[in-house]
């Protein structure tokens, strides 16, 4: 998992360097975020040698010449779009007081509000403080909220007195992690297959048709399965995306191939998602050199290509598949239309047109449409979120149906 850990300002700091090495052991990356108080206590540049990475201290990291810059105003939202998991450790009453009431004045509860990852706390601090009504209110705020929290010990604390407040064991810290982890392994012994990017129909040897899309969401889909525990095939048009992590990766350019390349894993999956915007149409006969310029208008012919979700979708058995449908107008119905037309059994639909949804953005606005007959519209949210959703969806349609497995069979 992609971790951040946050580090706030308490005697217990020096403890989180060793946090960060263990938590490296176990195969975690980690991004250190600390406080100012943080910095009084252990310098950032221990933590940076020991995760290999810059430590963030600011929310407003200044240029050499002494100015803000825009990358640092905004990079809360970057680390938070790619953090699994937030762990505070030492926890501050101070910053628990920030997360429980919603306050961003630093980098850390910034991300903390930016963030929709699991969050654990490990809160360390005099005995009095722990005990405190403000900061046993504030805890059982986050903890309504869901945030996992570590207890402290009891034990001899930095300022002479004894009780609860010493920052938890590492290994409870640890295995409170472990269980974030496996929490969601819930698709461990899967075989996911995704479809992703553009395709790209050769006119002439240096000319082709193509798409915006980026292949953001069926990467962010391709990534998520790998984090859940699947075996990941990823066959994608050309993106200009990293390959994710655990990921196979299978590169094609044309319709044609993405569909041979479909064919070839489809067999072995038990889970298809379908995000690839395949081109519709290819020119008939591709010219096989380039095409030269005339004073006449040109017309090239173009051919259909197979629709590789409905024709794989046939037949598929006890696999769960999912499409997409990017639409302009009547969203809920032209999706229910595809999902029969497709014998798909989840359909994700996103109106295009809509502000902060579709190709080449960060977020989408999408509602899933499930054979089962649920509707489930989402707010807007990075595709990292709704790869997610997407696949509780799958998870959840796939336990509705094997418990009446007649039905899905049945196709249609
Ligand atoms: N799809 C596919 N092969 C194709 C075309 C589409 O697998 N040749 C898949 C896409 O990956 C996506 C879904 O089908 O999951 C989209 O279906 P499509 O009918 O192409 O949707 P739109 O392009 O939204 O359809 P239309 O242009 O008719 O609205």
């Amino acid at each position: 998992m992609r971790i951040t850990l946050g580090v706030t300002g308490g005697v217990a700091a020096y403890k989180s360097a060793e946090l960060v090495r263990r938590l490296q052991q176990e195969g975690h990356s980690v991004q250190v975020v600390m406080t100012r108080a943080a910095c009084e206590f252990v310098t950032p540049l221990t933590f940076a040698a020991l995760s290999g990475q810059k430590v963030i201290t600011d929310l407003f990291a200044k240029s050499s010449t002494g100015e803000a810059n825009l990358e640092s105003a905004i990079e809360h939202i970057a680390v938070a779009q790619r953090t699994d998991l937030l762990v505070v450790a030492p926890a501050t009453a101070d910053t628990l007081a920030k997360f429980a009431r919603g306050l961003a004045d630093d980098f850390l509860s910034t991300l903390y509000l930016a963030s929709t990852a699991p969050v654990i706390v490990a809160p360390a601090m005099n005995v009095n403080m722990w005990q405190h009504a403000a900061t046993q209110e504030n805890l059982a705020v986050l903890k309504a909220r869901g945030v996992h929290v570590v207890e402290p010990n009891a034990g001899y604390l930095a300022c002479g007195m004894i009780g609860p407040g010493r920052l938890a064991e590492l290994d409870e810290i640890l295995r409170a992690v472990q269980g974030v982890a496996q929490a969601k392994r819930d698709l461990a012994g899967e075989t996911l297959l995704v479809t992703a990017g553009p395709t790209c129909e050769d006119i002439d040897p240096v000319r082709y048709i193509t798409n915006r899309s980026s292949g953001k969401m069926g990467y962010a889909v391709a990534e998520a399965g790998a984090r859940r525990g699947a075996k990941v095939i990823l066959i994608t048009g050309p993106t200009a995306l990293a390959t994710p992590e655990g990921v196979e990766r299978v590169d094609v350019r044309t319709a044609e191939e993405m569909l041979a390349a479909a064919r070839k894993h489809f067999p072995a999956c038990s889970l298809a998602i379908f995000a690839a915007a395949v081109a519709d149409y290819r020119p008939a006969k591709p010219a096989s050199s380039k095409i030269k310029r005339s004073k006449e208008a040109l017309t090239i012919r173009l051919e259909p290509n197979t629709d590789i979700l409905a024709t794989l979708a046939k037949e598929k058995g006890e696999r769960i598949v999912v499409g997409f449908a990017a639409e302009t107008e009547q969203v809920a119905e032209n999706a229910r239309k595809k999902l029969a037309q497709k014998n798909a059994d989840l359909v994700v639909a996103n109106d295009v047109t809509a502000e902060g949804a579709g190709f080449d953005h960060d977020t989408n606005i999408v509602t899933l449409f499930s054979r089962d007959g649920r509707d489930l519209p989402l707010p807007r949210m990075s595709k990292a979120e709704v790869a997610e959703r997407i696949l509780d969806e799958a998870v959840r349609i796939r336990a509705v149906l094997r418990s009446k497995p007649a039905t899905h069979r049945a196709g249609g």
